[in-house]
C-alpha cells in the first residue's frame, strides 16, 4: 500500500525537480543578442528553452554525449556551434538538417573516432571545421564531399595515419588544411588526390613522422603556397628530397622549425630553384654549417629566419644569390664554434644582400664589427645588435653602414662602456638610436653624437654614469625624445641648460637619478617638451622655503608641459608658484611624496588637468582655496592612502565635491581612510557623516576671526620690526606717565639755558621777534644763530647746546616739515636725549595748524608730550599775553613727569 503522505512528497519533489530541469539552462547559459553561452555547466543535454532565433551557441566543456538533431532543431538560425570540450563518440548523419546556415563547427577534443561516411552531407554551408584533439584514425568514404565552401579543416591531434580524407577531388574552396600532430608517414599520389582541385595557402604537417615523399605528390595538390613541417625530423637528405618536389610548385613558404638539420649544403635547396619561395623558415634547428652559395637558389627569398641556431662561420659566400632578400633574422644562431666562444664573421658576409632592409643579429657572439662587416647593405633601415659585446663604439664600428638610409639601431645590452667622437657619424638618417642597458660611463661633450643630423629619439637609459656639459647635445638639435633614466646621471653647470639646443624635444625622462640639484635655468630651452619624468629623484630640497635663495622653479620654462612626473622625490613643501604657466599639463604625478599643506592657489594655472595623483602623502585636508580649480575638470584623481583628517574643516568640501562630480576616483571605496580624529579612526572617508557639517556659517565666523588675530598680529610684528624705536620711545613716555616714578630734577644740576629752540631757518624772524624778547624776564634761550660756540664744529655745538638746555622748544610750520636740518638731525637728537634722560622735555609751538600724520614725518606726535607743553600761535593779538604766559609755564615745569 502506498502511502498518501510519502506519494504527495514524491510528487512535489518531481514537480520541483521538474522545474529546476526546465529553468535550468535559460537561467544558467548567458545569453547576449543573439549568442548563447552554455558552457562550464556539466550539461549533458542541448538546452531546450533558448530563444529560438540564437545564431551563436556555445556548448563548449560539458558532457555532452553527442549533438541529437532533435535536440538541435529548434535553433534554425544557428551559424556557429561551439561543441568542443565534451564527450561526443558520434556524428548523427542528419547533422544539420536543421541549420541551413551553419557556417562554423567546432567539435575539438571530443572522443569521436569514425566519421560516418556522410556525416557532414548536410552541412554544405559550413566554411570552418574543426576535428581536432580526437581519436579519429581512418577517414572512410567522402564524409566532406558536400562542403564545397569549407575553407578551414582542422584535423590536428588524431591519429591519422594516411592524409587520404576522401577517395576523390572535392574541398575545393579549402585554404587551411590542419593536419598537424598525427602519425602520418609518407605523402603517396593516390591519398592527396582528393585536393586536386584544390589551392591550398596552408598545409599543416607538423609534428608527424613524414619519411617519405612520393614523386608527384606535392604536383598532385591543385595548389600549395605554404607548406609547415615544424617538428618532422627530416635531416638534411630528407630534405633536399622534398625541395625537389617541391620543384614547379607554387609554394612561397615553407616552414622548416626544429627539423634536425645541422648542416646545409650547396645542394638542399637547388630544387626549390623553380618556385617562387619567399620566406623560408631554418630556426631552431641545430644548424652549424651553411656552405658557400647554399641560398643560390632561392634569388625570390625575401623573408630568412635563421633564428637560434648555432652557425660557426659566415663567408662572404654564405649569402649569395639572396639578391632580393628583405628581411634577415639572426636573433641567438652565432653562439660560437665547438672550440670558440665566437662565431666568425668575415668581412663582406653581408655585401649581396643589396635590397635588405631588415638585420637581426640579436643575442650573438662574434668579435667584433669591422669597418667592412655591414659592408654591401646600401637598403639596410632597421638594425638590431641588442645583448652583443661591442665594448667600445668608436667612429670605425658603423662606417660600413655609410651608404645605407638606416633608421634605426638598437644596441641595447652591448655592454658599450664608452662611446667615441664621431661613433655614429655615417648615420646621418638614424632616426632612432637605442642604447639602453648598457654600461656607458662618460661625460657627453656633444662630439659622441655628431653627424646624427636627423634623430629623432636617443635612449640612454640604464647606463653607469653620464655627466652633461653645456654642449652635449649640440649635435642633435632634431631630437624629439631623450631617455635618461637611472644614468647616475650628473650636470656639470646648473646655470646653463644643456638641453637648450633641443628645441623640438617633446619627451624627456630623467627619471631614477637621485638628481638633488637643478638650477632655475637647467631645463632652459625646452620650449616645446611635452611630457617631463621626474620621478624617483631627490628635489624636496629645491622647493623648500628655507632654501638659499629661495624654492627653485626649475619648471618656469617648460610653457607646453603636458605630463609632469614628480613621484617619488620626498616633497614636503611647494612654493605657490611651482606650476605657474604650467597651463597646459593634463597629467601631474606628485604620488609616494610627504605632501601635507599646499599653498592657496597652487594649482590656479592647471584649470584642464585630466589626470592628478597625489596617492600616499601626508594629506589630512582637501580644501577648497586649493583645489577647486584644479578638480574642475578633472577626469581621474588618485589621493587614495593619505590620513586624511575626517572633520567638517577639513573634509566636507572634499565630500560634497566627490558626491556632485563625475571625476573616476581611483580606489574610493577602499583607500581612503580617516585617520583623525578618533571618533573616525580606520573608518572610510565616505562613510563620513556631512549632514553634521551643514552649518557652516559659525565656522567660518572662526576663519574669519581666526584669519584675523593672524594678521594683526603679523602687523604687531612688522611694526615691532620697523617701527621699534618708536614704540619703546612711547612705552617710556607711556610708563613714566602713569607710574610717575622717577627723579625732581636732579638736585644741584644746573643748566645753563633755560631752552634750547629747534626752528627751521625761515622761521628764524619770528623767533627773533616774539621768544628772544622773553629773555627780559629772566628767561635765558639757547639759540643756534647767536649761542653756538664759534670754534666747535657745528653737530657737537648742537649737542652740546642740547645738554645745556632745560627744555627743548620745537617751533612747527610747514617749513619745519620740510627743513632737512631740523628733522634729519635735530630732532632725532632730542628725542634720543628725552628718552635717555626720561625727561619731559619737550615744548611745541605750533605756529600753523599741523595734523598729527604730517608730524609722524618727522618722527613727532603730539601724544608724546604733555598737554601743557603744547602751544598754538594765538591768530589774534589779544591773546599773545597769554600765550607769553602759558609758554613761561611750560618752561618752568619740573622736568619730572607726572
Ligand atoms: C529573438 O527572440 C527573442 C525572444 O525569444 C526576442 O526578444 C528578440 O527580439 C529576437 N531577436 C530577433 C533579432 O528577432
Ligand atoms: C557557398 O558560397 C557561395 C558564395 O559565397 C554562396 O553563394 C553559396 O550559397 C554557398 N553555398 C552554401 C551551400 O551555403
Ligand atoms: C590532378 O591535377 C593535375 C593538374 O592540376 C593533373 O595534371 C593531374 O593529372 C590530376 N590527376 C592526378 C591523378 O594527379
Ligand atoms: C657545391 O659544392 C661542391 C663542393 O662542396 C662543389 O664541387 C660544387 O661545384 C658546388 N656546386 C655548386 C652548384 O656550386
Ligand atoms: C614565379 O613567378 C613568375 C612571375 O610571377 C611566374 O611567371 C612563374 O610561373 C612563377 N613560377 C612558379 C613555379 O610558380
Ligand atoms: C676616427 O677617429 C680617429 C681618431 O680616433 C681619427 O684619426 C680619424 O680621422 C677618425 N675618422 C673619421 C672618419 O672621422
Ligand atoms: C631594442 O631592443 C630591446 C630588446 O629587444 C627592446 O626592448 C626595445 O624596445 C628595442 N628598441 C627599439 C627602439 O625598438
Ligand atoms: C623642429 O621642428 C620643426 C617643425 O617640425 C622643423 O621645421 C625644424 O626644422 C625642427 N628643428 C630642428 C632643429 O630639427
Ligand atoms: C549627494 O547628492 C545628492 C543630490 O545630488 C543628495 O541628495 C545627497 O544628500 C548627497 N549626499 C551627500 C552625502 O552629500
Amino acid at each position: 500500500m502506498i502511502d498518501p503522505f510519502s506519494s504527495r512528497v514524491n510528487m512535489l519533489l518531481g514537480v520541483f525537480a521538474f522545474c529546476l530541469l526546465n529553468t535550468s539552462a535559460e537561467n544558467w547559459c548567458k545569453i547576449h543578442r543573439e549568442m548563447a553561452d552554455c558552457s562550464h555547466l556539466k550539461l549533458s543535454q542541448i538546452p531546450a528553452d533558448l530563444p529560438g532565433n540564437i545564431t551563436t551557441l556555445n556548448l563548449s566543456h560539458n558532457q555532452l554525449k553527442g549533438l541529437p538533431p532533435a535536440n538541435l532543431s529548434r535553433y534554425q538560425h544557428l551559424v556557429t556551434l561551439d561543441a568542443g570540450y565534451n564527450v561526443i563518440t558520434k556524428v548523427d548523419p542528419v547533422l544539420c538538417q536543421n541549420q541551413p546556415a551553419l557556417k562554423v563547427l567546432i567539435l575539438q577534443h571530443n572522443e569521436l573516432q569514425q566519421m560516418s561516411e556522410k556525416c557532414f552531407h548536410r552541412c554544405a554551408s559550413l566554411t570552418e571545421l574543426s576535428l581536432a584533439s580526437n581519436r579519429i584514425k581512418v577517414i572512410k568514404g567522402d564524409p566532406f564531399i558536400n562542403l564545397k565552401n569549407l575553407t578551414v579543416l582542422d584535423m590536428s591531434h588524431n591519429i591519422l595515419t594516411s592524409m587520404k580524407l576522401g577517395s576523390q577531388p572535392q574541398l575545393q574552396s579549402l585554404q587551411k588544411l590542419l593536419l598537424a600532430d598525427n602519425k602520418i608517414t609518407q605523402l603517396e599520389n593516390e591519398e592527396l588526390y582528393f585536393l586536386n582541385k584544390t589551392s591550398l595557402e596552408v598545409l599543416d604537417l607538423s609534428a608527424n613522422p613524414l619519411r617519405k615523399f612520393q614523386t608527384g605528390c606535392f604536383h598532385v595538390i591543385g595548389n600549395l603556397h605554404g607548406l609547415l613541417l615544424e617538428k618532422v625530423p627530416l635531416g638534411q637528405e630528407l630534405l633536399e628530397k622534398l625541395c625537389s618536389e617541391l620543384s614547379g610548385t607554387g609554394i612561397q613558404t615553407l616552414l622548416l622549425r626544429n627539423i634536425q638539420l645541422s648542416s646545409i649544403s650547396n645542394t638542399t635547396f637547388s630544387g626549390l630553384s623553380m618556385t617562387n619561395l619567399t620566406s623560408l623558415n631554418l630556426a631552431s634547428n641545430g644548424l652549424s654549417v651553411i656552405s658557400n652559395s647554399a641560398f643560390a637558389s632561392l634569388p625570390q627569398l625575401e623573408h630568412l629566419i635563421l633564428e637560434n641556431n648555432h652557425i660557426f662561420h659566415l663567408t662572404p659566400l654564405t649569402f649569395y644569390g639572396l639578391s632580393n632578400l628583405k628581411s634577415l633574422n639572426m636573433k641567438k644562431s652565432l653562439i660560437g664554434t665547438n672550440s670558440s666562444k665566437f662565431s666568425i664573421i668575415d668581412d663582406l658576409s653581408f655585401h649581396w644582400l643589396g635590397r635588405l632592409e631588415y638585420l637581426t643579429m640579436d643575442d650573438n657572439c662574434f668579435p667584433e664589427i669591422t669597418p667592412n662587416t655591414f659592408t654591401g647593405l646600401s637598403s639596410l633601415k632597421y638594425l638590431s645588435l641588442c645583448n652583443t659585446d661591442l665594448k667600445i663604439i668608436t667612429n670605425k664600428t658603423f662606417s660600413s653602414l655609410f651608404n645605407s638610409s638606416l633608421i634605426s639601431l638598437n644596441l641595447t645590452k652591448c655592454g658599450i662602456v664608452k662611446l667615441e667622437e664621431g661613433a655614429f657619424s655615417s648615420l646621418g638618417s638614424l632616426q632612432v638610436l637605442d642604447m639602453g642597458l648598457n654600461e656607458i660611463s662618460q661625460e657627453l661633450r656633444g662630439y659622441e653624437l655628431k653627424g646624427l643630423d636627423n634623430i629623432k629619439m636617443i635612449y640612454l637609459s640604464f647606463n653607469k654614469y653620464l655627466s652633461l656639459g653645456k654642449n652635449s647635445f649640440t649635435f642633435v638639435s632634431s631630437l624629439r625624445k631623450l631617455f635618461l633614466r637611472r644614468t647616475a646621471l650628473n650636470i656639470l653647470d646648473l646655470t646653463y641648460s644643456p638641453f637648450h639646443y633641443l628645441q623640438n624635444l617633446t619627451v624627456l625622462d630623467l627619471s631614477n637619478n637621485n638628481l638633488a640639484n637643478l638650477g632655475e635655468d637647467t631645463l632652459d630651452g625646452l620650449h616645446n617638451l611635452e611630457n617631463l619624468n621626474l620621478q624617483h629623484n631627490n628635489l624636496a630640497r629645491l622647493w623648500k622655503r628655507v632654501y638659499p635663495g629661495g624654492p627653485v622653479l626649475f619648471l618656469k620654462h617648460l610653457v607646453n608641459l603636458q605630463m609632469l612626473r614628480l613621484d617619488s622625490n620626498g616633497l614636503d613643501e611647494i612654493p605657490v608658484n611651482a606650476f605657474r604657466g604650467l597651463s597646459k599639463l593634463k597629467y601631474l604625478g606628485l604620488g609616494l611624496n610627504n605632501l601635507n599643506f599646499f599653498p592657496w592657489s597652487v594649482f590656479d594655472d592647471q584649470t584642464y588637468l585630466d589626470i592628478l595623483n597625489l596617492h600616499k602623502n601626508l594629506i589630512t585636508s582637501v580644501e577648497k582655496p586649493v583645489f577647486e580649480n584644479v578638480f574642475k575638470n578633472l577626469k581621474k584623481l588618485d589621493m587614495s592612502v593619505n590620513p586624511f583628517d575626517c572633520t567638517c574643516e577639513s573634509i566636507s568640501w572634499f565630500i560634497n565635491w566627490i558626491n556632485a562630480t563625475n571625476t573616476s576616483i581611483t580606489g574610493l571605496n577602499y583607500e581612503y581612510i580617516c585617520n583623525t580624529p578618533p571618533k573616525y579612526h580606520g573608518l572610510f572617508v565616505t562613510q563620513f557623516d556631512n549632514s553634521a557639517c551643514k552649518d557652516m556659517a559659525p565656522f567660518q565666523a572662526m576663519c574669519i576671526i581666526n584669519t584675523t588675530v593672524i594678521l594683526i598680529f603679523i602687523f604687531i610684528v612688522m611694526l615691532v620690526r620697523f617701527q621699534g624705536w618708536r614704540i619703546a620711545f612711547y612705552w617710556n613716555v607711556s610708563v613714566n606717565r602713569i607710574l610717575g616714578f622717577r627723579e625732581i630734577d636732579k638736585v644741584g644740576e644746573q643748566f645753563d639755558y633755560d631752552a634750547y629752540i629747534i626752528h627751521a631757518k625761515k622761521d628764524k624772524n619770528w623767533v627773533m621777534k616774539h621768544l628772544i624778547p622773553l629773555e627780559e624776564s629772566s628767561v635765558r634761550f639757547c639759540f643756534d644763530e647767536r649761542d653756538l660756540e664759534a670754534g666747535l664744529p657745528k653737530l657737537e655745538g648742537i649737542i652740546d647746546n642740547m645738554k645745556r638746555s632745560k627744555k627743548i622748544i620745537f617751533v612747527i610750520t610747514q617749513h619745519f616739515l620740510k627743513d632737512p636740518w631740523c628733522h634729519r638731525f635735530k630732532v632725532l637728537h632730542a628725542l634720543q636725549q628725552a628718552i635717555e634722560q626720561s625727561q619731559d622735555s619737550i615744548v611745541l609751538i605750533f605756529l600753523e595748524d599741523i595734523p598729527d600724520y604730517k608730524l609722524n614725518q618727522i618722527n613727532l606726535r603730539r601724544g608724546m608730550v604733555k598737554s601743557h607743553c603744547i602751544l598754538s600761535w594765538p591768530a589774534q593779538q589779544e591773546r599773545v599775553n597769554a600765550f607769553h604766559q602759558k609758554l613761561k609755564v611750560a618752561l618752568g615745569s619740573s622736568n619730572q613727569v607726572n
